[in-house]
């Protein structure tokens, strides 16, 4: 193994712990506690775990969670009425609708609800938009593109003048991501389902942010020698070893991409942590703002 591997699970804690004393301030000299509700709609496992550690790691910072489990079948318009009685409910901060939404339900209208001062998700168009202008500050940044960031910056690599490919486009990470990459002056390539010659764009890449949804998709003789790889996958493989029959991997075939990479995430404990973490800061920014202590 030639490449470091980042360990966000360590980072997450640090930043974690700064949210916390964030938080004992607020409450002991505001008497406020920073609250996120999570709505969950349906049965998927995934989503639910998912959730499960986000109102733990609130929990664990001294934050409020106010959990909405729904069944999946729940008509559009009651769920509009929950997430509208959440935008206003002062004890709020922080209002996540955990995607992917069933099918029969209009997910731009839910997120649409969401007030932009408590879209932790950083999901709405309107934050999106300012994302992906120049010199416009978005409220909140996207939890996972955010903490890949942080993991990029934490190898002192340097990013301005560096060629970025970020493989996959959706609005949750590929295209915030690329957006947070071009700010800081990095060349960045969006790769996806269409692109012709992937391996050969991968091989110029210093910086690669892979998070296309497909098992071990990237492999070693992609990447140039010494290049940073963020693994934002999170696929289930058969595994007999394990007492749940199965355990988790990347988009990246971490095996072969480590013998040339310079730096790589694991997967689990490199990005899923950090997403968390980014999420319970945005959630006490989004308190603090409420509090008049930061200006939105
Ligand atoms: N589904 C997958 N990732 C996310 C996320 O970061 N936030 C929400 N709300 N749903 C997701």
């Amino acid at each position: 193994m030639t490449a470091t591997l980042i360990d966000g699970k360590a980072i997450a804690e640090t930043v974690k712990a700064q949210v916390k004393e964030g938080v004992a301030y607020l409450k002991s000299e505001y008497n406020l506690t920073p609250g996120l509700a999570t709505v969950l709609v349906g049965e998927r496992p995934d989503s639910r775990a998912y959730v499960a550690s986000k109102q733990k790691s609130c929990a664990e910072l001294g934050m409020n969670s106010f959990g909405h489990t729904l069944p999946a079948d729940i008509p559009q318009n009651e769920l509009l009425e929950i997430v509208q009685g959440l935008a206003r409910d002062s004890q709020v901060h922080g209002i996540l609708a955990q995607l992917p939404l069933p099918n029969h339900i209009d997910a731009e209208a839910i997120l649409g609800a969401v007030p932009i001062e408590k879209d932790v998700d950083g999901f709405s168009p309107l934050n999106v938009g300012r994302l992906s202008m120049k010199n416009r500050e978005p409220m909140f940044v996207p939890c996972t593109p955010l903490g890949c960031l942080q993991l990029i910056e934490s190898t002192g690599t340097q990013i301005e003048g560096a060629r970025a490919v970020v493989l996959g486009r959706s609005n949750i990470v590929g295209l915030p991501m690329a957006f947070l990459l071009l700010h800081r002056n990095a060349t960045v390539t969006i790769c996806h389902s269409r692109t012709r010659d992937l391996p050969d764009i991968v091989r110029q890449a210093d910086i690669v942010v892979a998070a296309i949804g497909k098992t071990r998709f990237v492999p070693g003789d992609w990447i140039k020698p010494g290049a940073v790889v963020i693994d934002v996958g999170i696929n289930e493989v058969p595994d007999a070893t394990k007492k749940s029959g199965k355990r988790l991997v990347g988009d990246v075939d971490f095996d072969s991409v480590k013998e040339v990479a310079g730096f790589i995430t694991p997967v689990p404990g490199g990005v899923g942590p950090m997403t968390i973490a980014m999420l319970m800061q945005n959630t006490l920014t989004a308190a603090q703002r409420a509090a008049g202590l930061l200006k939105p």
